[in-house]
């Protein structure tokens, strides 16, 4: 018992983390109920996960399932009813919750939710680095877009770029990030990882105002950080006008120049291959970046040697990073499933 004490504070360091990432219950790293019985652990749980003031306060029906699971495994560990407890905020709390309207599987999955991410546990970083994201965690598809919520490829190379290797890619670059959805890695560049510049493009103006609107929860007290929303089709010319106007520019055609291009899940459908290749060709062309970097979750295999195989066409060098995935059970943040591989690639132009 008093071993635990003293490392009590790690189980629930990870649970606090997946549980702000709303990471669902069965990939939850819950502790036995030996230990949830112990007054001080809960007391944690209540303070770190529960409390009113917490920020941001996952949606009600997850902290429902959660604290119900939480409660169950308290409940079934009391030997001695005088002595063991269930703490009274947790179970204010759990009053509170059962008391709130229900709303159905399709509203739960619809519900926009702000979502806090937690970068894996590095030596140098004193304080847990962190990404706030609003998002529907449920939704696949949803407008005619899949960025409404996080892919596993993002956070595989959000995972990449928080390491000593990957930081040392973006530090004190002009970046720009293609398809960016949620625009987690945008804004995980932005805040943690001393870019020069992040331009976060999507072809969805929904989902660029949600981005815009997120900047907000990322700034820890700054007045601003160096990201930059706009439209962009793939096809169409990146426009220098609105939030980009403010950009500083060193010459070049369109007045645009970027040293590296980031994109996370881009390669799901082969229609769109022949596009998003020609995309990477125009951004090498006329905006001048060294390198491309794509994490891409390998579902289909034809899918993925068609890129392959265009991008050999276009005289581009794909290389694989060295960087694998830590499995599931091992991860310490950006929390992501690997039952897909999920491989970095960095794709450069043959001279
Ligand atoms: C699977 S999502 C990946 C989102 C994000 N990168 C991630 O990994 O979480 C693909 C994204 O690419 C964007 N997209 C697809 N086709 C596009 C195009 N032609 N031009 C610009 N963005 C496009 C979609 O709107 C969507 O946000």
């Amino acid at each position: 018992m008093l071993i635990y004490e003293l490392h009590m504070a790690d189980p629930i360091d990870k649970l606090a983390a997946q549980y702000f990432q709303l990471v669902e219950l069965p990939n939850l790293a819950l502790p036995p109920g030996s230990v949830l019985i112990q007054p001080a652990v809960q007391a944690a749980l209540y303070e770190r996960m529960f409390n009113e003031n917490v920020f941001p306060i996952p949606p009600d029906s997850y902290r429902s399932r959660v604290l119900k699971e939480i409660l169950s495994r308290i409940e079934e560990s009391i030997t001695d009813p005088e002595e063991d407890e269930i703490n009274d905020d947790l179970m204010e709390c759990w009053s509170t919750l059962v008391s709130q309207p229900k709303p159905s599987a399709l509203q739960q999955a619809q519900q926009l939710s702000l979502v806090k991410y937690t970068a894996p546990l590095s030596s140098g970083t004193p304080s847990p680095r962190t990404v706030t994201i609003s998002e529907s965690r449920g939704l696949i598809l949803s407008g005619g877009t899949t960025g409404n919520r996080t892919w596993e490829a993002a956070l595989h190379l959000g995972s990449f770029l928080v390491s000593e290797a990957g930081e040392a890619l973006v530090r004190g670059k002009r970046v720009i990030e293609l398809g960016a959805g949620t625009g987690f890695l945008s804004l995980l560049c932005a805040r943690h990882l001393g870019v020069r510049s992040v331009v976060v493009t999507d072809r969805e103006p929904v989902l660029i105002d949600n981005i815009r609107d997120c900047v907000r929860h990322n700034l820890q007290g700054k007045e601003s950080i160096p990201i930059y929303p706009a439209i962009w089709d793939w096809g169409t010319p990146l426009e220098k006008s609105g939030d980009l106007a403010g950009l500083i520019s060193e010459g070049g055609e369109t007045g645009l120049t970027f040293d590296i291009a980031l994109g996370a899940d881009l390669i799901y459908d082969t229609d769109l291959v022949p596009l998003l290749v020609s995309t990477v060709r125009d951004l090498f062309e006329n905006y001048h970046i060294k390198e491309f970097i794509i994490a891409a979750t390998l579902r289909n295999e034809d899918t993925f040697r068609t890129f392959l195989v265009a991008c050999e066409t276009n005289s581009f060098t794909v290389e694989t990073l060295p960087f694998e995935s830590t499995p599931s059970e091992d991860q310490t943040g950006f929390f992501h499933s690997t039952s897909i591989p999920i491989r970095t690639y960095r794709i450069t132009r043959r001279q």
